[in-house]
Formats: C-alpha cells, sequence, structure tokens
C-alpha cells in the first residue's frame, strides 16, 4: 500500500482530486467506483473545480457507487443517488445514464444485488475505486464479520454506523436500517484503489489498518492484500504515527 500524506482536509481532497482527473484524461475508457459520506466531498468539489477550469471531460467514463439505503428511493434527498447528483454529476458532463448506484427501492432486492454485480462485470470490472473508511473499518457497507468472498448484497447496518450518520437525517429513528454494498469480493476486483482517510476519527481505524493482521472482523484490512491501494491521509488522521517513513 502506498500512503500519501497530505497536510489537513483540504489538501487531502486536491490529491485525491488530481489523481482521478488524471486517470480520467489519460483513459480512453474509466469506470469508476465511488464512495458516499463525508470524507469525499471535498475531493467531488476539486473534481467539479478542475471540471469547470480545465474541461475535464467525463464523456469516456462510467461510474459505481458502493452502495445505497435499502428503502430510499432516488430522489429521496437522503439516498445516495440524490447525494451523487448534488455533489457531482450535476456538475459534470457525464451522461447520467452512466452513472450506477444500486436501487434501494427495487421491488426485488436480492435480484437488484444479482444485476448490480452483473451490471459491473459485463462493464468490464472498475478501473478505480474511491473509499472510504469507517471508524468500525468498514469499507462500503461491510460492517465487521462480513466474508471477504461477498459479492453485492444486502446488509444490516451495524448500530455505530447508524449513529455516525445520524446526522444526516431528522433523527437515529429515521436513518435506515438496512443497506445494499457492493461485496468485499467486489471491492477487491478492482483493479486499483484510492482510499481516504481524514480526521481523528479515524485515526484508530488507520492505525488498525497499518498494523492488523487480515480479519474479517476488520474488513478493510483485506486491503493490504490488493496489489494497487493508495491512502491520501490527512495529518490528523495520521497521528504520531509515520508507517510509511
Ligand atoms: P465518512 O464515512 O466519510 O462519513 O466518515 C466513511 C465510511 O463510513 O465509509
Amino acid at each position: 500500500m502506498k500512503i500519501i500524506e497530505a497536510g489537513d482536509y483540504q489538501e487531502m481532497s486536491r490529491l485525491a482530486a488530481d489523481y482521478i482527473s488524471g486517470k480520467v484524461r489519460s483513459s480512453e475508457k474509466i469506470n469508476i467506483g465511488l464512495a458516499t459520506g463525508g470524507t469525499p466531498i471535498g475531493t467531488y468539489t476539486k473534481l467539479i473545480e478542475d471540471h469547470q477550469k480545465n474541461q475535464t471531460s467525463y464523456t469516456n467514463a462510467s461510474t459505481f457507487n458502493l452502495d445505497e439505503y435499502v428503502g430510499l428511493s432516488g430522489d429521496h434527498p437522503n439516498s445516495y443517488r440524490h447525494y451523487m447528483n448534488e455533489k457531482l454529476f450535476n456538475h459534470l458532463d457525464i451522461k447520467k445514464s452512466n452513472t450506477h448506484i444500486p436501487r434501494g427501492d427495487a421491488r426485488d432486492m436480492l435480484q437488484e444485488c444479482l444485476d448490480y454485480e452483473k451490471k459491473i462485470a459485463e462493464c468490464g470490472g472498475i478501473d478505480l475505486q474511491i473509499l472510504g473508511i469507517g471508524s468500525n473499518g468498514h469499507i462500503g457497507f461491510n460492517e465487521p464479520g462480513t466474508s471477504f468472498n461477498s459479492n453485492t448484497h444486502l446488509v444490516r447496518l451495524a448500530p455505530s454506523t447508524r449513529e455516525a450518520n445520524a446526522r444526516y437525517f431528522e433523527s437515529l429513528e429515521k436513518v435506515p436500517t438496512k443497506a445494499i454494498t457492493m461485496g468485499i469480493s467486489t471491492i477487491m476486483k478492482s483493479k486499483e484503489i484510492l482510499l481516504l482517510i481524514s480526521g481523528e476519527r479515524k485515526r484508530e481505524a488507520f492505525a488498525r489498518l497499518m498494523e492488523n493482521e487480515e480479519t474479517e472482523n476488520f474488513p478493510a484490512s483485506i486491503l493490504r492484500n490488493h496489489p494497487q491501494v493508495t491512502i491520501v491521509a490527512d495529518k490528523a488522521a495520521l497521528g504520531n504515527n509515520s508507517w510509511f517513513l
């Protein structure tokens, strides 16, 4: 795993955006895996700025988001489809039909899981997957205990995840209890992974990622096995640790 140190959140966001836009410019066609949550918002803002300033075009790009809440339709303000449209897609020249997010309101959720996995494979797989990390080590909504062999599947959200995400909802009770997420095997099939880690509240997760053996109790630990992982972490997440020096 390669680690890039950023001074702060803004720098982390700029470095990540430069990395992504560089790949988009140099690729004839690219499938990008995208994440939601607080961490990538700055990166998406920088991608929009770059698009406006340098005309980086996304007509060659398809995107696949990691996850979606079960029970929320795409126009629900807390859905990840809504988040992605607002924070990124509406501001780029990407074709909406090339942006893929699992449907949280599909009539048959099990079929939706199979269809999503198939769609990724049929499009040629993910070239660059953007990831965040949960304090409990989750990647996507793959909570501790998820099989490393999992494909896109339905999950019950851990209480700590619902609590962490309650800040976006009116109350904790309104946070959905289930989600659909790419599996760990789906994520590991990506050709390349860009993991963003920011803030003091992620320091422990970062330390566990670097120190722990691979264990399903800490899903992100599987990333140590992936041949192409770049971590962009800010100083607050790194703390006094400097594994890469
Ligand atoms: P955050 O979430 O970016 O909102 O901290 C990351 C995650 O839970 O994967």
